[in-house]
């Protein structure tokens, strides 16, 4: 039997399984490329879609490594991967975007922090401490000054491994290891700029979003696309993720995570270099989707018009508090009937309280509309057991 003449012939590696490697395997599918996922989950979200499934642990350099042979260029979907794995592949002559070296750099928020620093970019003031004890050593002296906000420089995700500092009493419930000690930025607005770039360093950047967050699970609540905020800045903030991803020289897209602050200041709080919570809406409400254009970035091809067709509201739908178990969805065909609702369901089997179990996008001419039926849908849209 000959093998399929596919588009590329290339085939597309993805470590991790989740809802973004799902959404990435939608895409990669309208063109017919070949993916071939490696995650822990048999029934991983991305499982029903990808062409290839392989079991296994992403964090383990054996497990990546094993993609040689399987994989021509091999991308991610989370950070937490073993990057001694990475190099392994591109001595095998596997091109990895994100290279190794590029992700060392942004898995440690310690060293992403002085990247920053290094070139100029703007972040908050932070020091790095190696231990609780060092924080509260400092404190004592009188060199800390609260409030700040500690990040754990390895495995946070999802607001776990960030606390915000306000008061004394909390010190004793800082975290332990080594950590980031930024200063707590006076927030007027959280935004997110997803850019990519291809191999011929062709740049291009989605609109600024507004994210919303629920402060109980420290996720997004919503997200507002595009962010209610001037052009100018809108334009500075694209400039401000242009620049970034020239200088990390990354391939691929990159979410840039930015605080506005009540001075009128933008400061970069985070980048993560895959698709992103930030970017689900363009799936419906631009021209071209993150995932479609990570694609692009990722083959060379040319990047595809990141505008926006219409405004849009993003929902993350996540599990009800109280209910842990096998997931039941109340109120599906009720949202279903509210015109410009696009669901997706995950696929995850089991809910927990605020896990990530789908999204919802809301299209809508009117942003305020948009905003009202979001509202609707949250009462009416619950994941239970
Ligand atoms: N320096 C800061 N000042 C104020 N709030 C912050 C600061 N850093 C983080 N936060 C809040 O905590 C959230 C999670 O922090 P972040 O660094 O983005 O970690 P995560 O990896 O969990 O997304 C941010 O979106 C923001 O709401
Ligand atoms: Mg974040």
């Amino acid at each position: 039997m000959t093998e399929k003449n596919r588009l590329l012939n290339l085939r597309l590696g993805i470590l991790g399984g989740g809802q973004l490697g799902k959404m990435l395997c939608q895409a990669a599918s309208n063109w017919d490329i070949e993916t071939v996922v490696l995650d822990p989950l048999e029934d991983c979200p991305a499982s029903g879609i990808s062409s290839k499934n392989i079991k296994g642990n992403f964090r383990d350099y054996d497990d990546v490594a094993g993609m040689a042979g399987k994989a021509d260029i091999v991308t991610i979907e989370i950070e937490h991967v073993s990057t001694e794995g990475l190099k392994y592949l591109r001595e095998q002559g596997i091109e990895t975007r994100p290279s190794a070296e590029i992700l060392e750099k942004i898995k440690d928020k310690g060293l992403q922090k002085n990247f920053y620093k290094d070139n100029g970019l703007p972040t908050s003031e932070f020091i790095i401490c190696k231990s609780r004890d060092e924080i509260i050593d400092l404190v004592g002296k009188g060199d800390l000054k609260l409030p700040f906000v500690q990040k754990l420089c390895r495995e946070g995700y999802d607001g776990r491994g960030v606390y915000i500092v306000r008061e004394e009493g909390q010190l004793d419930n800082l975290l332990d290891g080594e950590s980031v000690v930024e200063d707590l930025v006076d927030i007027k607005k959280e935004l997110s700029v997803i850019v990519a770039q291809n191999g011929n360093n062709e740049v291009r950047c989605f609109p600024p979003v507004e994210m919303v967050f629920n402060y109980d699970a420290n996720l997004v609540d919503y997200l507002i696309s595009p962010a209610d905020i001037d052009p100018e800045l809108s334009g500075k903030a694209e400039e401000l993720a242009e620049n970034i991803i020239k200088k990390f020289g990354l391939y691929g897209i990159l979410a840039v995570e930015m605080f506005l602050d009540k001075n009128g200041n933008l400061l970069i709080n985070e980048v993560a270099p895959r698709p992103h919570n930030s970017g689900h809406q363009t799936i419906e409400s631009c021209d071209t989707s993150q995932y479609e254009q990570h694609l692009r970035a990722l083959f060379d091809l040319p990047l595809g018009n990141p505008e926006i067709k219409s405004p849009s509201v993003m929902l993350n739908l996540l599990g009800e508090p109280g209910h842990e178990g096998e997931a039941v969805y109340q109120g599906l065909e009720e949202c279903m009937k509210i015109d410009g609702v696009n669901i997706h369901i995950y696929g995850k089997k089991i809910t927990k309280p605020f896990r990530k179990m789908g999204h919802i996008t809301i299209v809508d001419s009117n942003i305020d509309n948009a905003l009202e039926k979001a509202d609707m849908i949250k009462k009416i849209l619950k994941v239970v057991t």
